[in-house]
């Protein structure tokens, strides 16, 4: 295989010590990352901690434990607000941000906060844009000041409003050429990792083939070596966003085959992924890491509740309901109007309304949280009006029952396996 000149990337596969980091250790730490500069990187760290005395947001953690588990980048739903509810109850889950058009972060240059700021508490943490390749050149240089753990793509949205105009979401793979040009592009001006989120193909455009040639340009012609595979292909015309979130067939076979026929990336599972045994099941067969999307939002108690525990094998935060809602409540009511009429008691409230997923009170809880909308203009008079709904028991227990889950999704994968994939170099090198 060819391979893109002039970069290198140093993964360490140490093990980290206890016995659940010795399985199948993939990822860096991020601390160790050697990214073609190494005394850069540790400026770069060192200026994020220096940020950080100023008072302005951007702290780096030394050292985070690896992308074993993520939650999506899923817009209108993983902001600001939910990330903090999120990092309340998993200290090591990796949080991805919405998509952030490019072209807001270059527009809003004087108003960046607005878009990028973030708690240091939400490391490890990564940033996903998406846009024209100018602009993503230059936010990706105005994000800089704000320490994101790593830069993602979205080429997989599948959106008119976002793959219609050529430059954004999943229309992006037919064009492996741009997308190896915005990721040099990308990586040119940050000194953190890279990555590429995309769907396993596009319309008729979906062979494993067709998956395998995107991935052999992207990773031989831009430094990225981490791909996320939203394991479903798009189709463009005729469904909605949401439709193309449920209706085209998930295909881990595509997953794992380019797990075996790209054994230098890295690659994190994405799709219809709804528990933790199957996110453990997902790792047993070889996932480097593995995505959730809508079960993390739909009920972030019961699965971030898990990830600390049951993926990292470190120990539960141990928070209860109440408390985590009493940190929450603190955030809150200090954001609260923040801009302008913005965020209100109903944009910061709006994660909290699954917190309760499937426990008694749930129903009435909502009822009223519909009413404290109208009436209520903090978060504390909100959760005064509201959490008498709430028994005692559910409040203040910090046990967590999982969801039952598929433990055997990927049990016969390995039969399922599309055929191995042979570069045809002559045929698909576009971007040489
Ligand atoms: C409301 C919503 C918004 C989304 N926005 C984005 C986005 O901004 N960027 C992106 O790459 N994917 C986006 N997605 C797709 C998710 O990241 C994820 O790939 C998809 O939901 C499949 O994962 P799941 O089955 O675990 O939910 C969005 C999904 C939802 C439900």
């Amino acid at each position: 295989m060819m391979k893109f000149a002039g970069y290198s990337l140093g993964v360490s596969f140490a093990p980290i010590g206890s016995n659940v980091f010795a399985k199948s250790f993939r990822f860096p730490i991020v601390g160790s990352i050697y990214r073609g500069n190494l005394r850069s990187s540790r400026l770069f760290s060192a200026s994020c901690w220096r940020e950080q005395s100023n008072g302005k947001n951007g702290v780096v953690a030394k050292q985070y434990l690896p992308p074993w588990f993520s939650v999506a980048p899923m817009m209108d739903w993983t902001d600001n607000h939910y990330r903090t509810l999120a990092r309340l109850i998993s200290k090591h889950a990796w949080l991805y941000t919405e998509m952030i058009a490019a072209e807001t972060i270059v527009h809003q240059k004087d108003n960046l906060d607005r878009f990028l700021a973030y708690s240091p508490d939400q490391h490890p943490i990564v940033l996903q844009i998406g846009g024209y390749i100018e602009n993503l050149a230059k936010a990706t240089e105005l994000a800089n000041a704000y320490c994101y753990d790593e830069i993602n793509l979205n080429c997989g949205c599948p959106s008119p409003r976002v793959a219609g105009h050529g430059c954004f979401g999943v229309s992006l793979m037919l064009d492996p050429k741009f997308v190896a040009e915005a990721m040099s592009a990308i990586a040119a001006n940050t000194n953190v990792p890279v990555s590429v989120k995309c769907r396993i193909g596009v319309d008729d455009h979906d062979s494993y083939d067709q998956l395998c040639d995107f991935i052999y340009n992207v990773s031989s012609f831009s430094p990225t070596k981490h791909f996320i595979i939203h394991s479903r292909k798009a189709l463009l015309n005729g469904i909605s966003p949401a439709e193309n979130r449920n209706i085209p067939p998930l295909k881990y076979e595509y997953f794992y085959g380019l797990l075996r026929d790209f054994p230098d990336l890295t690659f994190t599972i994405n799709g219809g992924i709804s528990g933790i045994d199957e996110v453990n099941a997902a790792r047993e067969a070889g996932a480097h890491g593995v995505m959730l999307g809508r079960a993390a939002y739909n009920n972030p108690w019961h699965i971030l509740g898990h990830v600390d525990t049951a993926i990292y094998g470190a120990p539960r935060s141990g928070l209860t309901r109440r408390q985590v809602l009493k940190k929450y409540q603190v955030y809150g009511d200090s954001v609260l109007g923040k801009y302008g009429h913005k965020p209100t008691v109903r944009d910061i409230v709006k994660p909290l309304l699954n917190l309760f997923h499937s426990a008694p009170g749930n129903g009435l809880w909502k009822r009223k949280a519909d009413a404290a909308f109208r009436s209520c203009t903090t978060i504390e008079s909100f959760f005064e009006e509201t959490l008498v709904a709430i028994p005692d028991l559910v409040l203040d227990s910090s046990a967590v029952e999982p969801p039952p889950g598929r433990g055997d999704l990927f049990a016969n994968i390995d039969s399922l396996l599309p055929p191995p994939y042979r570069t045809r170099e002559e045929e698909i090198v576009l971007c040489a």
